[in-house]
């Protein structure tokens, strides 16, 4: 195991020395979809209604293939996928998810006037304990653990990865507010009291919107069926499956489903860490119009 980290910090290290400081890699077309979120947040669901809203006529629901296929390669990281693969072989329209904080997204995908991005946020406590129990299962053993109470401490300094976890959620809101053609922005909390409402929202943004016939026929339901906890969690393909975002780094795809439930990290977090939490949230919000 050790080998395999050493070796992928050496990729790592080679791969950003050859790196050019100014040019941008990738090129949006303007049918281009994006998936912008911070880790933990919902992505994976996303991923898999976007992926059979757009995809909803080429494919039956009884033999559709997110109840055999990995749940990431319908909706790749481009952050890591652009790596070793061909982006421009892909046919469009392309849909790509990314953790990038929205400065960070390529320019192309910002200046395009066409593309269309989509953000999903979650509450900032359910998101730190989703990622925490998340990342102690993936940490390698031969790491030291990291407490609860550590890893809390540095979420709320803002030390986190793909950036402070407030400052993300507000790039891509503002961006959302001057775009919102081309910016749309969801909350998880919101999406699970009312899938259908949501993903109808979504397809309707994407340009895609449900026929009246399709609404009479269920297709909403459908889709939000499919892409549920219950339902992607009862597949052998999420059970045992595993996927590799880089090359030699396997990850069980049943570590994307814990509980799915909003409000969980009540049961993880201490009075004392959820009143700091609250008071960092409202402190980094006021003003801005947004809370969640
Ligand atoms: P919990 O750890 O709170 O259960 P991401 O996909 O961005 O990594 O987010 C993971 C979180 O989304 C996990 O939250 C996971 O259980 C939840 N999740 C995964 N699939 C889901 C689905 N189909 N519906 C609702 N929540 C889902």
């Amino acid at each position: 195991e050790q080998n395999v980290h050493e070796k992928i910090n050496k990729q790592f290290e080679e791969l950003i020395a050859t790196l050019p400081s100014d040019k941008d890699h990738f090129e949006a077309r303007p049918t281009g979809i994006f998936l912008a979120s911070s880790l933990k947040s919902g992505t994976t669901w996303l991923k898999v209604i976007m992926f059979s809203t757009m995809n909803r006529s080429k494919f039956e629901f009884a033999t559709h293939p997110l109840l055999t296929t990995g749940l990431h390669d319908c909706n790749p990281y481009l952050d890591t996928y652009i790596w070793d693969h061909d982006v421009e072989a892909l046919p469009s329209p392309r849909l790509f998810a990314s953790h990038s904080a929205y400065p960070l997204l390529p320019k192309s995908v910002r200046e395009s006037v066409d593309c269309k991005v989509v953000y999903i946020c979650r509450n900032p406590k359910d998101v730190f304990v989703s990622h925490y129990l998340f990342a102690m299962k993936l940490r390698p053993p031969m790491l030291p653990p990291i407490s609860m109470e550590e890893a809390f401490d540095l979420f709320c300094r803002g030390v986190c990865e793909y950036g402070p976890y407030f400052e993300h959620v507000l790039g891509y809101w503002k961006a959302s507010l001057e775009s919102p053609g081309k910016i749309l922005f969801l909350k998880y909390e919101e999406m699970r009291k009312e899938p259908v409402r949501y993903v109808k929202q979504l397809a309707e943004f994407l340009g895609e919107p449900f026929s009246a016939e399709e609404e009479k026929e269920g297709v909403i339901e459908e889709i939000v069926k499919l892409c549920s906890f219950e339902k992607l969690t009862s597949l052998e393909v999420n059970k045992t499956g595993k996927v590799a975002f880089v090359p030699e780094m396997l990850i069980s795809n049943d570590n994307f489903f814990r509980k799915g439930q909003v409000g969980d990290s009540k049961n993880h977090l201490t009075p004392e860490m959820i009143e700091r939490l609250d008071k960092i949230t409202e402190e980094k919000l006021k003003g801005t119009g947004f809370a969640f």
